[in-house]
């Protein structure tokens, strides 16, 4: 069976993009699943936060022409591995930006990838540029995790024309998986109106797991382990596990 394909997209910054990937990438590895995660930001965090080098050739290097699985890094999690990204892919919106198929390298660059793994995850930066085009281009899955926070429905907005663009033009096939809550605070007011007017509006489309704000998810990459290698008990890590099996029911 070929690979379920998923992107972590936000055109904000900070709201959880990379620490839903690499958490619900290592959680369902840990189950049995084959999984390879993709680090598609220049900031390479999501490289970090699975302990992979982001000196070693990783997605820069697959995109820009070596065909080689070799760039695939291990993690401390048994079926979990990573193309590492960085600084290099900074530069990469400039080499692309003048081709005329400048939005399908990564589509191309992950064609053999797809025999080999249960799940590919890839993580955005944090904006719309030739790099998230690229990853738009290629998935069939959209997981959107949000902060419940005051212009989120703006943001929300955006990212829905976006990808209903990307679906008329670059890519038939994509869906949005779900929205998720993020940094979620049960006690806020904000926090409780904002989960509301978006569950209203969007209804099924809004994951039933929301992520609390838990101090063990921040703690975890600066320790190289997600969530499940750091502190499987967490009140975070319960939350994950319970997101991960929503999005394997929805990845079919
Ligand atoms: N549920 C949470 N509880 C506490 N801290 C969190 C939670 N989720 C994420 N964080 C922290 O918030 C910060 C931003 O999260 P993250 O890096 O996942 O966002 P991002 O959308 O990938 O950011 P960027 O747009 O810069 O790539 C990180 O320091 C992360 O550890
Ligand atoms: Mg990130």
């Amino acid at each position: 069976m070929a690979a379920k394909k998923l992107v972590f997209l936000n055109q904000k910054g900070g709201v959880g993009k990379t620490t839903s990937c690499a958490n619900l990438g290592s959680i369902i590895a840990s189950m049995g699943y084959k999984v390879l995660l993709v680090d598609l930001d220049s900031q390479g965090n999501l490289s970090s936060a699975v302990s992979a080098d982001t000196m070693l050739p990783g997605t820069y290097e697959l995109i820009a022409g070596g065909k080689d699985q070799d760039f695939v890094q291990n993690t401390p999690v048994q079926n979990l591995y990573c193309l590492s990204g960085g600084i290099n892919l900074a530069g990469l919106n400039v080499e692309l930006a003048n081709l005329n198929d400048r939005n399908h390298y990564l589509k191309k660059a992950l064609e053999g990838f797809d025999d080999i793994y249960d799940y590919i995850f890839v993580d955005c930066p944090p904006d719309l540029g030739i790099l998230t085009m690229n990853a738009l281009a290629w998935t069939k899955y959209v997981f959107i995790p949000m902060q419940c926070e005051y212009f989120a429905m703006e943001g929300l907005n955006l990212l829905m024309r976006t990808v209903s663009n990307v679906k008329k033009s670059l890519n038939p096939e994509i869906e949005i998986i779900g929205i998720g809550f993020m940094m979620y605070s049960k006690r806020s007011n904000l926090s409780n109106e904002v989960v509301e007017d978006i569950s209203n509006y969007f209804d099924k489309l809004v994951f039933k797991t929301k992520i609390p704000r838990n101090v063990r998810l921040s703690e975890a990459p600066s320790h190289g382990l997600p969530i499940n290698a750091y502190d499987n008990s967490s009140a975070g890590g319960k939350a994950y596990r319970e997101l991960a099996l929503e999005v394997i029911d929805r990845a079919i």
